[in-house]
């Protein structure tokens, strides 16, 4: 029997948090060998809000280099660019036209990120989930790995495809149902400095974050100053202390200890003991990545020779079921 298929990607925007880490990245590595993946570079995401052109593209290669770093093997995935692959863009558009506009208002995140965009909110964002159920869709993708903020777009992803189906697929299905793959643990990793707020890439203040290339230095400093709370002895799942259960988490995931494990240990603990038990977690967890990366990027040769052989693999699959697509729909065959 054939591997079910997996796509995901992030966005090019800055450099990558433990929140990508541990609820995206971290997972499509653990269960790679047991899919066949596509992970892509969703740069086309990355203009829907305002973005800086002189960076773009090297960040899409710090990214993809990152996928590599963490783990991501080619013997099991392939990793590509989305915006060398036009049929995005173009199933983008395709399902657009059949995608009904209260669906799109209705985006959780539309609506946090317009909040922030004030009068300059760009088409682009509102229709950021058309783009992203075109990238899931035209790979066929069983399962779609990523963190708990994703799950509204997966649902619209299932809506479109449902409706493309029931519209144009004459009894056939023309395009797959995704499944989200979303893990309990980690799955929203909150803000270092308000445990009610997810870790983000466009929080204006760096200390609420750790980014995966973060030297020593920063992550020491990040976690000194992030907050706690003045309760002494530490405990998951209280309600009342959400940084005190987000930084437990991170300890638990990035030290491979168990949660009962966690809890006996830092039962009795204040603060100013497990802070730097944290930080060094947290560079040991990271260090290995930072070494991997700057080897990667060492070799700019290698790196584009993996982009190269990812968009032939992967544009193969996008154009078969492009086609499929527009057939369904009608259009004529190029001539
Ligand atoms: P992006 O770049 O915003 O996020 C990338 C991945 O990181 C996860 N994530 C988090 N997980 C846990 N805690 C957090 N604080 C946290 N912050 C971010 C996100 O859930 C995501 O899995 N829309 C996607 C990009 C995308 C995509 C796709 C994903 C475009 N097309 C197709 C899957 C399939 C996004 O959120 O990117």
């Amino acid at each position: 029997m054939s591997k079910q298929r997996i796509l995901s990607g992030v966005q090019p925007t800055g450099n990558l948090h433990l929140g990508n880490y541990i609820g995206a990245i971290r997972n499509w590595v653990e269960g790679q060998n047991q899919y066949e993946n596509y992970f892509c570079v969703v740069d086309l995401h990355a203009i829907t809000v305002p973005h800086n052109p002189a960076t773009l593209a090297a960040d899409s290669y710090t990214i993809a280099a990152l996928y590599l770093a963490c783990g991501i093997d080619l013997t099991y995935s392939t990793i590509f660019v989305q915006s060398h692959i036009s049929a995005h863009s173009e199933l983008a558009w395709l399902l657009n036209c059949i995608t009904p506009l209260n669906w799109l208002q209705d985006m959780i995140q539309f609506k946090e990120k317009a909040v922030k965009q004030g009068e300059n909110v760009g088409t682009g964002l509102l229709d950021y989930p058309v783009l992203m159920a075109a990238d899931i869709l035209l790979y066929q993708a069983d399962k779609v790995p990523v963190g708990e903020d994703q799950k509204q777009h997966l649902e619209l992803t299932r809506d479109i495809a449902v409706r493309l189906n029931h519209q144009f697929g004459n009894g056939q299905t023309i395009l797959k149902l995704p499944e989200p793959l979303i893990r309990k643990e980690g799955a929203r990793v909150m803000s270092l400095t308000d445990g009610t707020k997810k870790m983000s890439k466009s929080d204006p203040s760096e200390l609420s974050r750790i980014n995966l290339l973060d030297p020593k230095e920063a992550i020491a400093k990040k976690i000194k100053r992030c907050k706690t709370d003045p309760v002494r002895g530490l405990e998951f799942d209280n309600p009342e202390r959400p940084e005190c259960h987000n930084l437990l988490t991170l300890y638990m995931l990035l030290s491979g200890k168990s949660k009962s494990d966690v809890a006996a240990e830092c039962i009795d603990m204040g603060w100013g003991q497990f802070k730097p038990l944290l930080t060094e977690t947290v560079i040991q967890a990271l260090q290995p990545i930072q070494e991997k990366y700057d080897r990667i990027m060492a070799s700019k040769g290698y790196l584009e020779s993996v982009l190269r052989e990812g968009r032939q693999k992967a544009e193969a699959i996008a154009n078969q079921t492009l086609a499929e697509v527009k057939a369904a729909l009608g259009y004529s065959q190029p001539l």
